[in-house]
């Protein structure tokens, strides 16, 4: 069974997630969206609160599974049987981090390829950073992350704003 992992903080999920996600569906028999539980990084949303929404998200696809994991990204595929990593990269911008990060999972598991992917042209400039960006200062955050979710998306980071204010 092919088995890939598709990690990131997912703070909030976007509609980039999405379509990265739907791509990496079509190439793998089971695909586990990941969630990092960094406990050293301020997060918007808790984990519990992401993995919910990345779940409502995937609700129509039953190949695709959502859990949290915390410590070295190869632990967790080692855990899940995952032969893959996939990752997406947006822009030029995106490469160098991504090269370092494929590079560094490789040298600790040889076995685990990383695959690149690219979303629609369109989500090209949406990244959880500018949603929370726009979001706390009040911009319409609507068509960056799933229709669903901007209302209380939005609420959340306009209040996660005013008490950093
Ligand atoms: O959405 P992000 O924040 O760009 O995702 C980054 C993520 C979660 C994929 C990366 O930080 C990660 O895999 N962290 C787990 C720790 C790890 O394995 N580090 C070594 C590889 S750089």
């Amino acid at each position: 069974m092919r088995t890939a992992i598709y990690p990131g903080s997912f703070d909030p999920p976007t509609l980039g997630h999405r379509d990265l996600i739907m791509r990496a569906d079509k190439l793998v028999d089971r695909l586990i969206v990941g969630v990092l539980h960094n406990p050293a990084k301020q997060a918007c949303f808790t984990v519990a609160e992401r993995v919910a929404m990345l779940e409502e998200l995937t609700r129509d696809l039953p190949h695709v599974e959502v859990a949290s994991f915390n410590g070295l990204l190869v632990d967790f595929a080692r855990q899940q049987d995952a032969h893959f990593i996939i990752r997406g990269v947006r822009a030029f911008s995106d490469f160098e981090y991504e090269f370092q990060m494929a590079l560094m999972n490789r040298k600790l598991n040889a076995d685990l390829e990383t695959v690149f992917l690219m979303p629609k042209e369109e989500y090209s400039v949406v990244s959880s950073r500018m949603v929370r960006e726009v979001g706390s200062m009040g911009g319409d955050i609507s068509g960056l992350v799933p229709e669903t979710f901007v209302d209380r998306v939005a609420a959340r980071l306009r209040s996660s704003r005013s008490l950093a204010t």
